[in-house]
């Protein structure tokens, strides 16, 4: 069976390397006489690779050669990522993708003309890097109601905050240690700023909860405004901060769903995955939590997915794996400032008596803090809603809100 690979990137080449280093196993799990990667597409040329003499600038040679059954599609962002993976479906050729904005954005279209074609469609590498969890949710789990799905998505923030908290260091530092290692995206903005791990929520809550929910519905704040001091305070009250993609199913049937640094509890699991590691916890109705825990990025461990995609796609190639969900719907993703949450709040009151006050109406433990400016106080609150919060706190005319964040149960 032959293959091409579009991307030469550091995914693109570490399926190249993958599927060399285990051809035997690989071909045999694939039920297939033969595994070969007939093209690579690339922009570039590489050659000092082993792989030089499948390097192709044209895609058009893929797509017309009816010999090539599945591609992978490693190339990343949104064009022409879109219109390449869309012409080999309608050519019936299955494609893997560890393109996250590709089915973030268009996930829906794209599963669906899978489905027309009777060709599948695999993104297993998108969300969590090596770890497994776009199989699980839809076999594994596939009894359960979902009611909430929580993860740390993105493995250079994960690394910076890691080091923030263990080490003091600056996040500058620390993003440039992690762009070195080849964790960060082309442009670091996606990771700092959430973006990467809206992209993931969207993929994995349109999975459990059935409807292409849009990266422009989610609310989405990154890690740049976390100061050390935010970090600190958490650890004295026992929490550890952690930036969360959350997609959690409210009362009256809709969608609370973000992405914001948040102050997980220090003993869950999640506190504890560190570096470059992900987590993802699922929520079900019967099995209760489980956490799917590994190398959220990497040339290696995100290769590890997409060749799997590969193996799954070279023995279904008569059928479909069952992996699709619904269309968009207006309403469904409802505000999160309206949904209760504990929160974290630090700010600067002008005076004691402004202190006093604020505690009182909404503290329900107050946080020690050290070599704090002149007034400042941190705290949790019970369970209220992001409006409420703000509308109180503004009230007292004395306060300055410096950080508000979620407070998680898990
Ligand atoms: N930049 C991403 C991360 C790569 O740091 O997690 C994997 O999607």
């Amino acid at each position: 069976m032959n293959i091409a690979i579009m991307g030469f990137g550091v995914v693109g080449s570490g399926v190249a390397e993958l599927m060399e280093k285990n051809h035997a196993s690989i071909t045999e799990k694939s039920m297939q006489p033969s595994m070969n990667i007939k093209y690579i597409l690339d922009l570039r040329d590489f050659p000092d690779s082993p792989f030089h003499d499948k390097i192709i600038h044209d895609f058009s040679v893929i797509l017309h050669d009816e010999s090539v059954a599945i591609v992978v599609e490693t190339m990343g962002g949104l064009h022409p990522a879109f219109e390449f993976v869309s012409d080999l479906l309608r050519a019936g050729k299955s494609v893997v993708t560890s393109n996250k904005e590709l089915v973030a954005a268009k996930g829906y279209e794209l599963l669906t003309l899978a489905q027309e074609k009777n060709v599948n469609f695999l993104f297993e590498a998108s969300v969590g890097g090596g770890i497994p969890i776009i199989r699980p949710i839809t076999q594994c789990l596939a009894a359960n109601e979902i009611d909430e799905i929580a993860g740390i998505l993105n493995g250079t923030t994960n690394f910076i905050l890691t080091k923030m908290i263990a080490e003091n260091m600056e996040m500058g530092e620390a993003l440039a240690m992690a762009q070195h290692l080849g964790y960060a995206e082309k442009d670091p903005t996606a990771d700092i700023d959430g973006i990467d791990s809206c992209r993931k929520i969207c993929i994995l809550a349109s999975l459990c909860f059935g409807k292409h929910i849009y990266p422009s519905e989610v609310r989405t704040e990154g890690i740049r405004d976390v100061q050390l001091r935010d970090v600190s305070y958490a650890a004295n009250g026992g929490y550890v901060m952690k930036l969360l993609g959350v997609a959690r199913r409210v009362k009256n049937g809709r969608l609370c769903i973000f992405v914001a640094p948040c102050l997980v509890q220090g003993h869950s699991q999640l506190a504890s995955v560190d570096d470059v590691f992900n987590a993802i916890l699922v929520r079900g109705d019967a099995i209760g939590d489980v956490v799917f825990y590994g190398r959220g990025a990497g040339k290696l461990p995100t290769a590890s997915a997409v060749v799997a995609d590969v193996i799954d796609c070279a023995k279904h190639m008569a059928k479909r794996k069952l992996l699709d969900w619904g269309a968009p719907e207006e309403g469904f993703v409802m505000d999160c400032a309206e949904v209760p949450y504990r929160f974290y709040v630090r700010g600067v009151c002008a005076n004691d008596e402004t202190a006093e006050q604020v505690k009182a109406a909404l503290s329900s433990q107050m946080l020690h803090i050290t070599n704090a400016p002149s007034g400042e106080i941190a705290f949790l609150t019970e369970e209220i809603s992001e409006k409420e919060l703000r509308s109180s706190l503004a009230s007292f005319s004395g306060f300055t809100i410096g950080s508000l964040m979620r407070v998680t149960a898990y």
